[in-house]
């Protein structure tokens, strides 16, 4: 019989591979039960959606099987608690939110932040969408649910907004209070208040991750959601044209401005290359290529994944079922992958390992 001491000394020599530290330290090994020549425990992820899932538990056998008995069985709970790094107690269940954005418009910035918000979820985290696009809000078409209306919760003096759940998803558009055909023009003040309200006055409930989706360009809302709310970081969405690289390098210049301050968590390409659907291993570069990969260098982050033009996308996206939700189609397997980028990267910034470039 082997005992508790054994198998967590066995444990601390696999290390997390983005953390720099082995999963004792961390505090990831929980509930070690032992009997006979079978061990079990839990293995607590930073996030549901860690690319890293199958290596760290390959290494726990590896380790168990090395270090204590060759013939243990080894039976592993992977289980996730997403961290957070949030301190501002105007939020105290959202653990993080992560803008959407790019310079230049049009280029995806809505289908990302919709998908991605799909793909977290479905791997297990519970999930908020905001559309903060109050110049062109996009989000309930995207979701079939145009001419909806929030319910609004009474508790005591205050009243609550109760996000739309769909999908899997929570979402507060600012398109569910305006006139989509109305143009309004919106000045800097009705901007923090529109803002305010999508995130302090609804009932978010319990969320891991928050996505936010914001207009294109560089302007008041970002820079209002810098300086009014806890953003954990961004990601940049561009195509690999010149013009679209050029405009998504202005956004990532704003970012890191004094007074908004948010780590860049790196760049998603879209419509990386055009296939069509008959000819699906036919790859089409007629925007350039690696526009994308060129920038996340030039600005030290990440490279997420690419994302490709596939007429689907774009239909999905107008029908009001994102591709995320198709299990087995590429876009969606890819949109799974740069999910999981933006929760490590993520994790990295809440355990200040993040190379955030805050400069
Ligand atoms: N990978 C893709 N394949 C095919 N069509 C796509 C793809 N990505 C986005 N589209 C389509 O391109 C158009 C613009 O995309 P989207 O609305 O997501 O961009 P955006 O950056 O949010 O735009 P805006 O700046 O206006 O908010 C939409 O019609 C969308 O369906
Ligand atoms: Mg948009």
């Amino acid at each position: 019989m082997y005992t508790k001491e054994q198998i967590l000394s066995a444990l601390s020599n696999v290390e997390e591979p983005d953390l720099k530290k082995d999963l004792v330290t961390l505090n990831m090994i929980e509930d070690v039960e032992i009997s006979g020549n079978e061990v079990r425990f839990s293995v607590i992820l930073t996030t549901p959606a860690c690319p890293l899932k199958a290596m760290i538990e390959n290494a726990c056998i590896n380790a168990i099987h090395h270090f204590v008995d060759k013939n243990a069985v080894v039976k592993i709970n992977m289980t996730s608690r997403v961290t957070t790094a949030a301190k501002d107690p105007s939020f105290p269940n959202i653990k993080n939110i992560v803008l959407v954005a790019s310079g230049k418009g049009g280029v995806g910035k809505s289908t990302v932040a919709v998908n991605l918000a799909i793909s977290l979820s479905k791997q297990g985290a519970k999930v908020g969408l905001i559309d903060a696009d109050i110049y062109g809000p996009s989000i309930p078409m995207m979701f079939k649910l145009e001419g909806a209306k929030p319910a609004a919760e009474k508790n005591g003096d205050k009243v609550s907004l109760l996000p739309i759940e769909k999908y899997g998803i929570k979402l507060l558009s600012i398109g569910f209070f305006v006139d989509p055909n109305q143009a309004i023009p919106w000045r800097g003040p009705m901007v923090t208040t529109a803002l305010k309200q999508l995130f302090n006055d609804a009932n978010w409930g319990e969320l891991d991750y928050l996505i936010v989706d914001t207009p294109p360009g560089t302007g008041d809302v970002h820079i209002t959601l810098g300086q009014q709310f806890p953003i954990t970081g961004a990601v940049i969405v561009t195509t690999p044209q010149n013009i679209a690289v050029a405009d998504a390098r202005k956004g990532m210049a704003m970012f890191r401005m004094d007074g908004i301050k948010i780590p860049v968590l790196g760049v998603i390409e879209n419509m990386s290359y055009f296939s069509p659907a008959e000819m699906p291993d036919h790859q089409y570069f007629i925007f350039g290529k690696d526009g994308g990969k060129k920038l996340a260098e030039q600005f030290e982050v990440p490279f997420l994944g690419e994302i490709p033009l596939v007429q689907s996308v774009g239909e999905s996206s107008d029908s009001g079922a994102p591709i995320s939700l198709q299990e087995n189609h590429p876009t969606a397997i890819a949109m799974v992958n740069i999910a999981s980028k933006v929760a490590q990267q993520v994790a990295l910034i809440n355990a200040g390992l993040h190379k955030n470039n805050l400069i």
